[in-house]
C-alpha cells in the first residue's frame, strides 16, 4: 500500500484531541463489481459515476488511549444515536486495518455520521460511509505526520482502506467517474484501489443525471458479500468476468467519442448480467420486483417512441436508476412522472454526477 509510511509519534496528541471531517457520496456502478477474490480484491474492472446528493458526513476525534498500543477502541454514533451493531461493524473495520495505521493502536475513536438520504430509501450506505470513514483516518494520519489531507497518496491509500470496508466504497474518492481493478484499457488502475478515469469523457457525459426510481425501499434481499460469494463455483463466472472486461473496453470508447446507443446498450446489460447471475447461481435469487420490470418496459416503450437519450441501471436490488444527458432533462421529466406510480410512495430521488469527497471543517 503506498502513502502513510512515514514513521511518527502519538505522544503529542494535544489534550483536545484530533479530529477530521469529511463528506463522501455514494456512487452508482455502470460496469459491475460482483464476484471477488481473496483480500477484498475484485474478480474483474468495475467503473462507476460519484453521485453528488447522495452523501454521508463522518467526524472522527481522536485521543490518546490510557493505555497505548491496546486500541483502536471506536465509539460510533449514527445520527445523533448510539448505534451498537454499526459500532460492533467499524469495531471490526477498525482492527481489520490497524496494521495500516501507526497511530490506530494508541487511540480511543469517536466516530460521528449521518446521511444526507434516509437510512431506508434503499440506497446502499456502505459506499458513502466507508469512504467518508477512511477517508477521516488517512486525514487523521496526514495530521500526525505534519502533511496536508490530498498530498501524493492520500487519495490512493483512502481508496484501498475503504475497499477493505466495502469493495464499490474504493470507487467513491473520487468525482466525476472512477475505475477499479486491473483493466489493459485503464493507465495505472489497480485491483487494490480506483482511479479517476485517465481522460475527459465526451461533453454528453459531463452532467450525467441519475433518477433513483424506489421501487422498494426495504433492506437487500442477499447481502453483498453473500452476493458475491454466490460467484464462486458459478457456472458462468469465468464468462461473466471476461463479459465485465470486454464491457469496460466498450463503454470507456462510447464514453469517449460520445456514442449513447453503445453507452446505453452496454449499462444495460451489465445490470441485467447481474440480475442474471443471481437468477442463475445456487440458491438462486429473483432481486427485481414486479413493478422494476415494468418500469424497465415503459422506459423501452419510451425511447421507441421519443429517441431520447435514456437508459437504466439496477444494482442488487428492485430499484431502478435512469440515466440520462442533461440535455434530457425536461423529455424525461414526463417518464419519470408517468413512472412514480411503479415507486414506493411515488418515491424518486434525483441525483447527478458528482465532485467527490470534501474534507470539511469540524465543529
Ligand atoms: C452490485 O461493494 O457492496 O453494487 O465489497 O462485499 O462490501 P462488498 O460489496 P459491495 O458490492 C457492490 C455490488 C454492486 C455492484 C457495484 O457497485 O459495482
Amino acid at each position: 500500500m503506498k502513502g502513510g509510511d512515514m514513521t511518527y509519534s502519538t505522544k503529542d496528541i494535544p489534550a483536545e484531541g484530533l479530529s477530521a471531517c469529511w463528506k463522501s457520496p455514494s456512487n452508482i456502478a455502470l460496469i459491475k463489481y460482483w464476484g471477488k477474490l481473496g483480500g477484498q480484491l475484485p474478480a474483474n474492472a468495475s467503473l462507476s459515476i460519484t453521485l453528488s446528493n447522495a452523501y454521508t458526513v463522518t467526524r472522527v476525534a481522536a485521543s490518546r488511549l490510557d493505555t497505548p498500543g491496546s486500541g483502536p477502541e471506536a465509539e460510533f454514533r449514527f445520527e445523533g444515536e448510539l448505534n451498537l451493531p454499526f459500532s460492533s461493524r467499524i469495531n471490526t473495520f477498525l482492527k481489520s486495518v490497524a496494521s495500516h495505521f501507526q497511530y490506530l493502536p494508541d487511540v480511543k475513536l469517536s466516530i460521528e455520521s449521518g446521511n444526507s438520504f434516509p437510512h431506508s430509501a434503499g440506497i446502499a450506505s456502505s459506499a458513502s460511509g466507508m469512504s467518508a470513514l477512511a477517508l477521516c483516518l488517512c486525514a487523521l494520519e496526514a495530521q500526525f505526520q505534519g502533511k496536508e489531507a490530498g498530498a501524493p497518496g492520500f487519495y490512493e491509500k483512502a481508496s484501498s482502506i475503504a475497499r477493505l470496508g466495502s469493495g464499490s466504497a474504493c470507487r467513491s474518492v473520487y468525482g466525476g467517474i472512477t475505475v477499479w481493478g486491473r483493466h489493459h484499457d485503464v493507465p495505472g488502475s489497480s485491483d487494490e484501489y480506483a482511479v479517476p478515469l485517465h481522460f475527459d469523457p465526451h461533453p454528453l457525459f459531463s452532467g450525467l443525471r441519475d433518477a433513483i426510481l424506489i421501487v422498494d425501499p426495504g433492506e437487500k434481499k442477499v447481502s453483498s458479500s453473500v452476493g458475491h460469494g454466490l460467484m464462486n463455483g458459478h457456472p458462468f463466472a469465468e464468462s461473466r468476468f471476461a463479459q465485465a472486461g470486454k464491457n469496460l473496453s466498450g463503454l470507456l470508447a462510447a464514453l469517449k467519442s460520445g456514442d449513447w446507443q453503445v453507452f446505453a446498450r452496454i449499462v444495460e446489460n451489465e445490470a441485467l448480467s447481474l440480475h442474471a447471475m443471481m437468477l442463475a447461481s445456487d440458491p438462486w435469487f429473483i432481486l427485481m420486483h414486479p413493478n422494476s420490470l415494468l418500469i424497465i418496459n415503459k422506459i423501452e416503450e419510451f425511447r421507441k417512441q421519443t429517441e431520447a437519450k435514456v437508459c437504466f441501471t439496477l444494482d442488487a436490488g428492485p430499484n431502478i436508476h435512469l440515466l440520462f444527458p442533461e440535455e434530457e432533462t425536461e423529455r424525461v421529466a414526463t417518464l419519470i412522472k408517468s413512472l412514480k406510480s411503479y415507486c414506493f410512495n411515488d418515491k424518486v430521488i434525483e441525483d447527478l454526477v458528482g465532485e467527490g469527497p470534501k474534507q470539511l471543517t469540524c465543529r
